[in-house]
């Protein structure tokens, strides 16, 4: 099996391009890529390393279709009731950059089952569910996607399917124990990598007390 090719090794490159790439290729992603990924998302720290987590990777066409089915659904009944409307609050810049967010968010609800793979981030919880348990697996989630952008793959943390977390459980015969954190498509961009609208640091950090900042 070929090894993967890292095209961005710059770490914080890396980082200030890693962000949500919903516009996917249909193009195959070589199972070592999808092993190189996982790889750096067990890499990640988990509460008592007790390692919390379970890659659930999709590649059948009708398994992920139906997925799609299911998060469109959701999303656009999400959308219905009012999120992601345009606020007059905001200033210009992050009024676009929302704007922007919305029809990309749009673009993938109906496009999923397009990408090649979508990789469920599954959560050991337990019975009751454990906040510790379950935080874990974010990390891990953030790991992956640092290196799929390293290897030059497009990702997106996703949550909407959750609304049909029981019918996603049933067609991929996931315990009831197991939580889907996260719905992470995969795939060669159509796109460039680019830096998303971020706070600056000065603005959303404190020194020695609440409020109290540094330039
Ligand atoms: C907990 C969490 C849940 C998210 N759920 C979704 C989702 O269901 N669908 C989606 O398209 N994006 C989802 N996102 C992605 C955010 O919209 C995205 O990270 C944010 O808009 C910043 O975009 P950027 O990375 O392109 O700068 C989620 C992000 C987080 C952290």
């Amino acid at each position: 099996m070929p090894e993967p090719v890292v095209v961005e090794p710059n770490f914080f490159e890396v980082i200030g391009t890693q962000r949500a790439m919903r516009r996917l290729k249909t193009d195959p992603v070589p199972e070592a890529y999808i092993k190189r990924i996982i790889w750096a998302a067990t890499r990640a720290p988990s509460g008592g390393n007790r390692q919390g987590w379970r890659w659930l990777v999709v590649t059948d066409a009708a398994k992920k279709k139906q997925i799609q089915e299911w998060y469109e659904e959701a999303w656009t009944r999400y959308t219905a009731s009012g999120y992601g409307n345009a606020r007059t609050d905001l200033p210009p810049e992050e009024a676009k950059s929302n704007d922007a967010v919305l029809k990309s968010a749009n673009y993938l609800a109906a496009h999923l089952h397009e990408a090649p793979v979508l990789i469920f981030a599954c959560a050991l919880t337990g019975p009751g569910g454990d906040i510790t348990a379950g935080s874990s697996i974010y990390p891990a989630v953030q790991n992956l996607m640092l290196a799929a952008r390293a290897l030059g793959l497009g990702t997106a943390l996703t949550t909407v399917h959750r609304a049909h977390q029981d019918d996603v459980r049933k067609l991929l015969g996931i315990p009831e124990t197991v939580e889907t954190a996260a719905l992470i498509p995969v795939g060669w961009p159509k796109g460039k990598f680019g830096t998303g609208l971020r706070r600056p640091v000065e603005d959303v950090t404190y020194w020695d007390a609440w409020g109290a900042k540094r330039q």
